[in-house]
Order: structure tokens, then sequence, then C-alpha cells
């Protein structure tokens, strides 16, 4: 195997081997370095992935129990077989990680397994899992180690009752109570997986609302959408203790500001308070790499770490930790080494919630607008309106769109409702074009669908929504 390569990329989540694809397009010999067995990182092995597709069967199950009678398909209760389910989930992880290898091979990119160790600029050791170390040779080298779950001081996570989201993908059996902490997108998504498939289900929240970060009118709505699925709240309270010693889990439950604990008892917890720059083992600081205080490698718009020759990517760096935003950077430093003009608009991510009903949006919020000073107007349309979804009985939600007040420039569009996550796509489009909200008001919808939502909230921007 070669020892000398244009580029060594560290870690193939979605930012690493998309990175390493696209150099390896522009014509660089590119080695990939990744310590776990398969590729794809967290996004294909323990994240979006395996989420996504016990999402959808715990949708499918739910809906077998509370939907399908009312259409005139009579099944009878459903009965859930959680092994052939996980086994659903793990073929999906396996065809995607499969795919990534494939893809490596197609692109002539080497592929080393091992913990990668940056050990002088230009030159990365691989020590495997045999214990046996090599030395490969790179002009440039981008990491892209990704994230690790955040955890609480004193709660040890065993990954059998006290989970993280990789623990709560896999359980062998649904807990009779799941106390969740951290109303995040992992507390809202697991947590609705498990709910669906028959767990009692409390989310214990910090602040006082959830999904910070997310456009309050939206989070407020989903809160109850959730709390009418039986999900249960308990929004400015902490968690001060667990004990694991009896045949349930007992959680310590007391107010934010402090006050008088109340006692839950649990057989799973899921620790969901956010995740970490994974960094360990890397010689970041012996290389001199700069990071943050929270331990996020410092870049510039390039890409480029305080050492020359070293990158930084993807959830390892600044901004949302979310795969297609790692994707994209991926592609724009692979652009940027090989001298083209690569570039992320860190304006335009959309982020969406694959919940039931589920949360998208893109661009700013309602309170950022207001924090900014920028008069914006606002369309909004409800699907309770919308042809499409009275049909389906899937009525839940709404589309906002948020223009500014003197340029009708689309600054912001949040939707909740069924396939919100396809449909945001629309929004990011027109705000990458810079569209007004005009634009979008006078673009041909397709009938019966519910992006006629989006349309609506559109005309709505200027109060001339027609299914209103
Ligand atoms: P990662 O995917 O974390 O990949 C990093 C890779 O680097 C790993 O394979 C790791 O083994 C390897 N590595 C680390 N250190 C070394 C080393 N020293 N040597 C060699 N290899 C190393 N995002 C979305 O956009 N949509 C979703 O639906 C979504 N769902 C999620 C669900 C869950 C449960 C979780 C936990 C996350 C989810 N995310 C989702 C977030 C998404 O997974 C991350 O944003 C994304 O994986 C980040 O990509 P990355 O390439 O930066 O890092
Ligand atoms: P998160 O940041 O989304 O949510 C964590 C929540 O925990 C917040 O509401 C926070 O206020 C709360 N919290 C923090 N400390 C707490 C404490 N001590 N007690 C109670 N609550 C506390 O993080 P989460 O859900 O762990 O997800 C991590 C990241 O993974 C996300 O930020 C996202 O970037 C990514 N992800 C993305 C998904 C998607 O795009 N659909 C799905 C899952 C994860």
């Amino acid at each position: 195997m070669q020892m000398s390569y244009d580029l060594i990329v560290i870690g193939s989540g979605p930012g690493g081997y998309v990175c390493a694809i696209r150099a390896a397009q522009l014509g660089m010999k590119v080695a990939v370095v990744e310590k776990d067995d398969t590729f794809g990182g967290t996004c294909l092995n323990i994240g979006c992935i395996p989420s996504k597709a016990l999402l959808h069967a715990s949708e499918l199950y739910d809906e077998a129990g509370h939907m399908l009678d009312k259409m005139g398909i009579n099944v009878g209760a459903p009965k859930l077989d959680l092994r052939a389910m996980m086994k659903f989930k793990d073929a999906g992880v396996d065809g995607n990680v499969k795919g990534v290898a494939f893809l490596f091979k197609k692109n002539k990119i080497d592929t080393m397994h091992g913990i990668g160790r940056i050990v002088a600029p230009g030159k990365v050791e691989i020590k495997t899992a045999n214990g046996k170390t090599e030395t490969i040779e790179g002009k440039a080298i981008v990491i892209a180690t990704g994230s690790d779950v955040a955890r609480l001081p004193g709660i040890d996570i065993d990954e059998q009752r006290i989970v993280s989201s990789t623990g709560a993908l896999v359980l062998a059996k649904v807990p009779e109570r799941l106390l969740v902490i951290g109303a995040g997108v992992i507390g809202l998504e697991l947590g609705s997986v498990w709910r669906r498939l028959g767990s009692e289900v409390i989310v214990v929240e910090w602040l006082d609302r959830i999904l910070p970060g997310i456009d309050n009118e939206v989070c407020r709505q989903v809160q109850r959408i959730f709390e009418r699925q039986g999900m249960k709240f308990k929004l400015s309270s902490k968690v001060a203790g667990i004990e694991t010693g009896g045949k349930k889990v007992k959680v310590t439950v007391e107010p934010a500001a402090g006050g008088t604990p109340e006692s839950i008892e649990s057989d799973v917890v899921l620790v969901a308070i956010g995740r970490v720059p994974f960094t360990e083992g890397l010689g970041l600081e012996t290389a001199g790499v700069k990071m943050d205080n929270k331990r996020r490698i410092i870049v510039d718009a390039r890409f480029a770490t305080n050492v020359p020759g070293i990158y930084a990517i993807g959830d390892v760096i600044a901004g949302p930790m979310l795969a297609h935003k790692a994707m994209d950077e991926g592609t724009a430093v692979a652009e940027l080494l090989a001298g083209q003009a690569g570039h992320v608009n860190y304006d335009v991510i959309p982020n969406v919630v694959y919940t039931y009903p589920e949360i998208a949006s893109v661009g700013k919020s309602e309170e950022e607008l207001k924090e900014a000073g920028i008069a914006y107007k606002v369309g909004k349309f409800p699907f309770t309106a919308n042809g499409r979804a009275k049909a389906n009985l899937q009525t839940d939600g709404f589309v906002k769109i948020l223009a500014d007040a003197k340029t009708d420039r689309v600054l912001g569009v949040h939707i909740v409702g069924a396939d919100a996550g396809n449909m945001i796509a629309e929004a990011a489009v027109a705000m990458e074009f810079g569209a007004a909200s005009e634009d979008i008001a006078r673009t041909c919808h397709p009938h019966p669908t519910f992006t006629e939502a989006v349309k609506e909230a559109a005309l709505a921007v200027d109060k001339r929504a027609i299914h209103m």
C-alpha cells in the first residue's frame, strides 16, 4: 500500500467520507483512517440511520394500532416483535456502511482501520486493534473525528439501564418506564420510538422549554402534540442523582432553581443532554492544534487549523452537529484543497427533528430576528386547511414563513407536519437563491400535496392565502 498521500482523512463519518470521495474525484490520492470496524461514523452506525429506521418502524406500528382501522383496514391489534424490528434497523445500517466501503473502493481510496494520531504535521500514525502501528504521510490532513455523548458528572452510562442514544437504539425489551434527561433532538426522537412501542416516557429538561434553538411558537405547539401522544415533560427540572441498587432505577428530580426533590422510578434512563467533540488520542496538543473552551477545533473560513496542512470539519468544529453540515464541509474543504472555491452557507442549514409530526426549519427563528432588530412579516398556514392533510387525517402542524418586512426576502421557514423534513428542502433552495416570499407564492405547487401549505404560507405573508 502507498504510504504517501495528497490527503489523509481521519474519521469516516459523513464529514470524512464525503471529503475523501470529493477529493478523489478531484484527482487526489486519498487515505481514510477509521478506528471502528465499519465506515460511516456516528451517523450511519449509531445515529441518523438506525434512529430513523426505528422511528419509521415504530411509526408504522403506532399507525397500525391507531390509524389503519379509521381507513377501513382491519388487521387487528399489532404485535411487536422487537428482535425483528432491531434486525430491520441493523439491515439498514449494514446496507449504508457497506455503501460507503463500496464508494471508497470505487474512488480508489485507501482505507486503514485503527486509531489515527497526528505525530507531526503531515504524518499520521495508525494504531491497529492488534497493537501494531504504521505511519503514513499526507500533504494535507483533514480531522473529521466527530463527537461523543456528553455525560452528567457522577452518572455512569452502563448502556443497559442508564443509556446514551447508542444504548437506546439496542434495548432488548421495551422499558415499562423510560426517563429521558434532555428534551433535545435525541430525547424527543428516541423518546417517541419507545413511547410508540409501549413505554411510559417522562422527559426531564433543565430549561423551561423543549428543543432550545428552535422557534418558540413551534416548540409550544409540538410540546402540546407530544403531550397529547402521551409523553410527559418536567421542564425547569434537573436530575440530582440516580440510584441503581434496586430492581428499578431511582431518579431524584428537583426544580432547576432548587426546591423539593421528587423520586421517580424508571426501568431505563436515557441521557441525552448533548454531544461533545471527539478529539481523544488524536495528538492535537503535541501537534499544537488550537481548540476552544468546548474542545472544538478552531478553524478559519477555509477549515484550516492554526497548524499548516491540518484542517478540520464536522462535529469536531463549531456549528450545528448535523450530518449534512459535516458533508457540505467535507465537500468544501476538498474543493479548497484542489484550488477550487469550496463554500458552506451557514445561514441555510436545514434542521429536522424526525418525530411525528416532523419539525423542520431553515434560517432564522422569530426570536433571532427580534434579537437582531430585523423587521419581518409572518405568513402562516395550518395543515388543517390543506386538502391532502385533511384527506390523510394528518392535520397536525403548520408552515410559517418569515420574510423581511422591506425586501420580502425569505429569512426563515418553519414547518411542523407529516413529512416536514422533505418539505424543508424547497425552502432551503428558495433561500439559497435569495427568494422573496412572493417567489414561493407564485411558484406552481402540485395538488394535492402537503407542499401547497408552503405556497399558502408564502401567500399569507401578504395576507392573501386562498384556503384560509
Ligand atoms: P462522526 O459521524 O462522528 O464520525 C467520526 C468518525 O471518526 C467515527 O467513525 C469515529 O470512529 C472516527 N474517529 C474518531 N477519532 C478517530 C481517530 N483518532 N482515528 C480514527 N478514526 C477516528 N444528524 C443529522 O443531520 N440528521 C439526523 O437525523 C441525525 N440523527 C442522529 C441521531 C443520533 C442518535 C445521533 C447520536 C446523532 C445524530 N445526528 C444526526 C448527528 C450526526 O450523526 C453527526 O452530526 C454526524 O455524524 C457528524 O459527522 P462527522 O463526520 O463530523 O463525525
Ligand atoms: P440537544 O443539544 O439537542 O439537547 C440536549 C437537551 O438537554 C437540551 O434541551 C438541554 O437544555 C438539555 N440539558 C442539558 N443538560 C441538562 C441537564 N443536566 N438536565 C436536563 N436537561 C439538560 O442534544 P441531544 O438531544 O443529546 O443531541 C445531540 C446532537 O445530536 C444534537 O444537538 C444534534 O445536533 C444531533 N442530532 C441530530 C438529529 C437530527 O438532526 N434529527 C437527531 C439526533 C441528534
